[in-house]
């Protein structure tokens, strides 16, 4: 009896342990599935610039950070600023056009458009020796009309913080990392201060979450 007793007790005391031991595999396995960093693709792009101070402050962070960015450039910005154009492009960064003087392509004449474009595209090759691939058109307006008579791949977003209008550098953080998922694009503007901030503590906080960053077409491809 005393015997039978304490092998039970023992029974017990094994289901208990084996029970837990499993419990506790279980948990590591799961704890370890969520510490597993799946890798997740997101491209920043940089609309309006250059300016020679915030878009050269910008490439600073990002060649600390060994991080690459999309950079749709303002033709009529390029004058005077044509080392930081160059350090962009041999920094790894994407450029492209964004035409020359800020114009809604869809309220202007095909032939003004595509003098916009062109005059535009033939600058930064004037500079990097690159024809720009990309168009990123202002306010995003771009038809099929567009497309037909543009020899170039146009660039949307996904994911807006409205940087140029808010400034609250917290603000366009915590609305780019709550928004943004993996094959995004991301919309901001190298032209202010505020942007810049906000551009570089975005990147260190979606690295952590396990973002790679890549150029646009990276993404377009994919
Ligand atoms: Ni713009």
């Amino acid at each position: 009896m005393r015997y039978f007793y304490k092998k039970t007790i023992l029974a017990v005391i094994m289901l208990l342990l084996t029970g837990g031991y499993i419990h506790n595999v279980n948990l590591v396995k799961k704890v370890s599935e969520n510490i597993v960093i799946k890798e997740k693709y997101v491209a920043i792009t940089f609309d309006d610039g250059p300016d020679g101070k915030t878009t050269e402050n910008l490439l600073e962070g990002l060649k600390e950070r060994g991080v690459v960015a999309t950079f749709f450039i303002v033709g009529e910005n390029i004058e005077g600023n044509e080392e930081v154009i160059k350090k962009m492009y041999e920094e790894g960064h994407l450029i492209g056009n964004h035409t020359y003087s800020h114009i809604n392509l869809m309220q202007t004449d095909m032939k003004k458009s595509l003098e916009e474009i062109e005059k535009t595209n033939e600058k930064i090759y004037e500079i990097t020796g690159y024809y720009p691939q990309y168009i990123r058109a202002p306010y995003g307006k771009y038809d099929r009309q567009l497309e037909d008579n543009v020899d170039m791949i146009p660039v949307f977003w996904d994911v807006d913080p409205n940087d140029w209008n808010t400034k609250d550098c917290g603000k366009v953080v915590r609305t780019v990392v709550d928004s943004v998922s993996d094959g995004d694009i991301i919309l901001m503007h190298d032209i202010y201060n505020s942007s810049v901030v906000a551009a570089l503590e975005i990147i260190d906080e979606l690295r952590q979450r396990g973002y790679v960053f890549v150029t646009v077409d990276q993404i377009i491809l994919d």
